[in-house]
């Protein structure tokens, strides 16, 4: 008999010393390890202290027969894999029947064949084997469509969503120019005119009646000065659209196949800039406050397009969070904010941290947030895939790390670490 432990077993369950001994001629003169167990009881204590690769279950047997062994052996999620074989001198149909509605895999009837036994047992091992490779293979294979999948959505949110900014920015543009290419000209032709009209007051000093109340009912001078105001903020408000246009044209760079050089600065504001909306006070809830703490970084070769669409992600999550927390009402002693810090370490390495002082996430589930798919979001909220995006392109496609530090209840901290050489 074995005396490792560990090592793969099958196991022998029979209260007769005779069939014991006969199976383990049969076992060991074929080469296999096996152990012994003379009743019900003691099989399922040594089955849970160490799972064999196959059992040889005898029916008739004092205390718990062999059925109830069984049913219990299949009951039991970490053993329910395990391969049984009833061995019985019942040669009636109605036990192999039930044995089979149990979930053996077959039955060998006493008295033994020792050559029949050792085939049977082979073909089921071999089954046994063949099973869990396939298993291995199907749990390998949805690893990779998960991760194609991915790729996929992340390609697609890219590209749907880069395309409508671009087009949007695009779109913005020609009006944006019509009106700052005329607001000079219309500048020009207004104090021409009100030189003029000075003029006429100068050489025509006493206007008739009627001229006189239509100067006095528009309040001329104060509609003069006005327009020079007018004109100041239409500047205003056309500069701050170049900038929205701009930033839009940011956001959606294409990204080609090479990396090239970006200031993430700049990524990461066209990025708040789209979020703009979100960030805004709406009614009862408050304005988020954003907090840049940027240090000095260099250019980093990247695909700027993706490293958006991480910030983005991030972003988006930061500000569920302080709605969420706004909305179970925690934020009354607080005001919502998100602190977004970039520094280069001596080890050139760039380091992003956007930190939220939303909801916190508990750390039993803080592993799992970069599963693809996996969200406390309601169904139409969140996808799930927010993070997993986020993590592939951070570590996969430019070498670096996400991680994450949160404290339930205080606040979340997420840290994009990428180096700047990272070809
Ligand atoms: N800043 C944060 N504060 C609290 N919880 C967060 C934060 N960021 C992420 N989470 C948690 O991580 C989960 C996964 O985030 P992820 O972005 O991958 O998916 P999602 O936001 O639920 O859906 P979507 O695909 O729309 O982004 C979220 O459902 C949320 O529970
Ligand atoms: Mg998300």
């Amino acid at each position: 008999m074995s005396t490792n432990t560990n090592a793969k077993f099958i196991l022998i369950v029979d209260d007769n010393s005779t069939n014991l001994s006969v199976l383990s001629e049969a076992l060991s003169g074929a080469g296999f390890r096996f152990r012994v167990a003379m009743d019900g009881e003691s099989a399922l204590t040594l089955v849970e202290r160490n799972h064999p690769e196959l059992i040889l279950l005898d029916v008739q047997m004092p205390g718990i027969d062999g059925f109830e062994t069984c049913r219990r052996l299949k009951e039991n999620p970490a053993t329910k894999s395990i391969p049984i074989i009833f061995t019985t001198a019942l040669a009636d149909i109605e036990s192999k029947a039930k044995g089979f509605a149990l979930g053996a895999v077959d039955y060998i009837p006493k008295p033994f064949d020792q050559a029949e036994v050792i085939a049977r047992v082979k073909v089921h091992l071999q089954l046994k084997h063949l099973t869990e490779s396939l298993e291995e293979q199907v749990r390998d294979r949805t690893t990779a469509l998960q991760k194609a999948q991915v790729q996929l959505v992340q390609q697609e949110k890219l590209s749907s969503l880069g395309e409508m900014i671009a087009g949007i920015g695009h779109e913005l543009n020609n009006p944006i120019n019509f009106i700052v290419s005329n607001i000079e000209p219309l500048q020009e032709h207004i104090t021409g005119i009100s030189e003029i009209l000075h003029l006429y007051q100068q050489e025509y000093a006493r206007p008739s009646p009627k001229l006189k109340d239509a100067i006095e009912d528009l309040d001329l001078e104060f509609v003069l000065k006005d327009m020079a105001k007018i004109l100041e903020s239409l500047t205003l408000g056309a500069e701050m659209i170049e900038k929205i246009s701009t930033s839009l044209r940011t956001f959606s760079r294409s990204d080609s196949e090479t990396k090239s050089l970006a200031n993430l600065h700049e990524c990461l504001d066209s990025t708040l800039m789209i979020l703009q909306h979100r960030l805004k006070g709406q009614g009862d809830r408050p304005q988020i406050q954003v907090f840049r703490a940027y240090g000095s970084l260099p250019s980093v070769l990247c695909y700027p397009g993706q490293m958006n669409q991480v910030f983005m992600n991030i972003l988006a999550n930061a500000i569920d969070a302080l709605d969420e927390a706004i909305v179970q009402g925690k934020m009354q002693e607080r005001v919502p904010q998100i602190k977004i810090t970039t520094k280069i370490t001596s080890e050139e390495r760039i380091v992003i941290q956007i930190a939220d002082n939303g909801t916190g996430i508990p750390e039993s589930i803080q592993e799992r947030l970069f599963e693809p798919m996996f969200t406390t979001k309601p169904v139409s909220k969140g996808t799930g895939l927010g993070l997993a995006i986020a993590h592939q392109i951070v570590v996969e496609k430019h070498n670096g790390t996400l991680s994450i530090n949160s404290q339930l209840g205080e606040g979340t901290v997420f840290v994009i670490e990428i180096p700047v050489e990272n070809i």
